[in-house]
């Protein structure tokens, strides 16, 4: 089983002035006999904050996987690649580029995301788009292929056959 964090990150959300569908989005989207929710909370779009909660989750309860929505787009408040770098130890561009590059395919407003994929110790943190609609459409194209990269930095991993 992978435990994961889920990360809303709204003021909306946070100030209980909008219902968080793609936080509960992601929960039910991601397989019940492979991941376990162990975490989920709102967060305003407070950089510091963000910044907290991606260390908790990663170095005390020790998820496999940190998957936040929202704060990815160009609003001078959207700061979550920005605390999700500030955590980070090592990158992981290809997830991000893959998410952004399947969405492409669904609306051209997929550009206008900034949302970035790293490695903190062995957790694996990927940026969602906010919106329910993008969090399918992304959760769709990496679920599966992410499993062996958790199953590696869990030390689990096969060889990969080439
Ligand atoms: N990606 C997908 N797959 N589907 C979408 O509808 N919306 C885009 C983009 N990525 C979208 C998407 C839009 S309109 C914006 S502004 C950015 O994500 C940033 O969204 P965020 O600020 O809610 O994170």
């Amino acid at each position: 089983m992978y435990s994961v964090g889920i990360v809303t990150v709204s003021d909306k959300g946070a100030k209980g002035e909008r219902e968080d569908i793609s936080g509960k989005k992601m929960a039910e989207l991601l397989p019940k006999d492979r991941y376990e929710v162990i975490s989920r909370k709102i967060l305003p779009d407070e950089k510091e904050l963000l910044e907290q909660e991606l260390v908790r989750l990663t170095d005390i309860c020790n998820c496999n996987l940190i998957l936040t929505t929202g704060g990815t787009g160009f609003s001078q408040r959207d700061i979550t690649p920005e605390a999700t770098l500030c955590v980070a130890e090592r990158n992981a561009p290809g997830i991000a580029e893959a998410i952004r590059a399947y969405s492409m395919t669904v609306t051209k407003r997929a550009m206008l995301s900034r949302g970035v994929s790293v490695i903190r110790g062995s957790t694996l943190i990927i940026n969602l788009p906010g919106s329910p609609k993008a969090v399918t459409e992304s959760l769709s194209c990496v679920l599966g292929v992410i499993e062996h990269g958790l199953d590696l930095l869990m030390g689990n991993g096969q060889e990969c056959a080439r």
